[in-house]
């Protein structure tokens, strides 16, 4: 029997980044849209154009490159949202405006302070906006969750007659419940008039940690797009996991009536790009991507994977991307070799100097750790993405001493927009000094919230990926540094937050008003 098409619709880059700290410059962007073209995501949500000037630059720029994919932007119900939205994909061969306001009484009545009435009017009005730009209007009403489904029944007729093409039917506050939520989309499909001409859509949050369990209801139910992120990051308890709700699809085609396009081998990759981006580490235990995901670590199941892999396995490792870490270049790696696997893993860079310097840094890198691999490239170029204009504090020297039974030193010199300043602290560890010693210099006024390590390969010579996430008058942004040196990482990772604090303007996050 012909399966259906479940359209899988990639929020990482808007609804992702609307977690803590998790904002991305322009280039990290542009490198994990390309990821999740080369994923082959139908739908990447490329941001929300009018948070920022600098928001509306990146999707501008995603759609400018990616070509395969459909690149959407979000938008409140306004026409000055709409139009935003719109400019900003107007260069994708495929484009989406996805514009949205709130259905539940509790919403409507606080938040919007609006009636019924004047909601499914502004909703009507969005989609005659949108439609100006692109014929792939989607709406979302949002908090559907909580919402009454005869109204939702009413916003819905309305919008399908005003042009929208893609229904969304939000969980925003994870609080539905499979069955409940099953329910919904099968009373909507049935009840509302021209539900047959749309695709029904859903977002779920995951609150309750259910957020891949209700995406998956709703699609027996008869949706047939899915909107989640990568490694399942989003808002508070995050989004349905794409990798989960993809390999659940597949793993279970006997069960499932449909079928996504997704390169799977490109789910893990993908969800390094992230964590490494954003600076959210990957749990583990997290299924499909956490690092235990496929380790059998219990005798009893290494030796039933070895007589026969299918006892403890119903997915293969290699099938979602897990390789043996791969080696990729060393010490006596050309520049062309370095080039071309650069392009292998779609990065471009813009000048022959970008090279250059890229490629000098391979060089060093080569020097204190033999074997490079995809994952410390990333890094790389994370690093090599830092400019003159955005780094107004840099490390300039260091000097850290931790001896057995002393206390630990640290000594510095910063870069402060050009100016060399000087410090020192003790600490209660190398790390703790060194904070210490930026901060006699800088006295941010920030405050320290997350400092994690993870090595970005395996061996006591990897790079220690080291994330900082602080907070300064209500705004939190994560640094992220990688080094074979864990204190040199950590300055790095510090210093990038900081760096994050000054150079980053405040933005407007969608849910805030229409
Ligand atoms: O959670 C939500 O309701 C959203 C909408 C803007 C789609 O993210
Ligand atoms: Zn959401």
């Amino acid at each position: 029997m012909k399966k259906d098409s479940l359209i899988i619709f990639d929020t990482t880059l808007r609804d992702g980044e609307q977690s803590p700290g998790a904002s991305m410059t322009k280039d990290e962007k542009i490198r994990v849209a390309r990821q999740l073209e080369r994923m082959r995501v139908d739908v990447i949500e490329a941001g929300f154009a009018a948070a920022s000037p600098g928001d509306f630059d990146a999707i501008n720029s995603i759609a400018q490159v990616v070509r395969e994919s459909t690149v959407c932007s979000l938008a409140r119900a306004n026409e000055n949202d709409i139009r935003r939205a719109g400019e900003a994909i107007t260069p994708a061969p495929r484009k989406r405006v996805h514009t949205f306001i709130a259905t539940s009484p509790i919403h409507m009545e606080k938040k919007l302070r609006m009636t019924p009435d004047q909601v499914v009017e502004q909703a009507v009005k969005a989609i005659g906006w949108a439609r100006q730009y692109t014929d792939d209007v989607e709406f979302s009403a949002e908090d559907a969750g909580r919402s009454d489904i005869d109204f939702l029944c009413r916003v819905f007729e309305a919008v399908i007659k005003a042009g929208a093409t893609t229904l969304n039917v939000p969980d925003t506050v994870g609080y539905t419940l499979p069955s409940q939520y099953g329910d919904i989309i099968r009373q909507l499909i049935e009840r509302v008039p021209g539900s047959d001409k749309v695709i029904w859509s859903v977002h779920c949050h995951n609150d309750l940690g259910l957020a891949v369990a209700n995406s998956l209801s709703a699609v027996m139910s008869g949706a047939r797009q899915v909107e989640c992120t990568v490694n399942g990051l989003g808002e508070r308890a995050g989004n349905a996991s794409l990798e989960e709700v993809v390999m659940a699809v597949r793993t279970r085609a006997d069960i499932f009536p449909v079928e996504t396009r997704i390169d799977a081998t490109q789910i893990v990759p993908a969800s390094k790009l992230i964590s490494q981006i954003t600076g959210y580490p990957v749990q583990p235990n997290k299924a499909i991507v956490g690092a235990n995901a496929f380790a059998h670590e219990s005798g009893i199941h290494q030796d039933g994977v070895l007589k026969h892999r299918e006892t403890y396995e119903i997915m293969r490792a290699e099938d979602v991307g897990w390789t043996q870490n791969k080696l990729v270049l060393g010490k006596h790696s050309g520049r062309n070799a370095f080039k071309s696997r650069l392009a292998e893993l779609g990065v471009v860079l813009d000048s022959e100097e970008a090279l250059n310097s890229a490629f000098a840094r391979f060089k060093e890198l080569a020097d204190k750790k033999h074997e490079i691999f995809d994952e410390d490239l990333q890094a790389l170029l994370s690093d090599e993405a830092v400019t003159p204009e955005t780094e107004h504090y840099k490390l300039t020297y260091s000097q850290v001493t931790s001896e057995t039974g002393e206390t630990p030193l640290a000594r510095l010199t910063l870069s402060v927009g050009g100016e060399e300043k000087q410090g020192e602290s003790t600490g209660s560890g190398p790390v703790d000094a060194t904070f210490k010693a930026i901060e006699s210099v800088l006295n941010s006024g920030s405050e320290l919230l997350l400092y994690s390590v993870n090595n970005i390969t395996s061996g006591t010579d990897a790079q220690g990926d080291v994330t900082v996430r602080l907070s300064k008058g209500g705004r939190v942004v994560n640094g992220s540094g990688a080094d074979t040196d864990i204190v040199i990482a950590s300055v790095k990772a510090y210093l990038n937050a900081l760096n994050r604090l000054h150079n980053e303007p405040a933005k407007l996050n969608p849910q805030e008003g229409v």
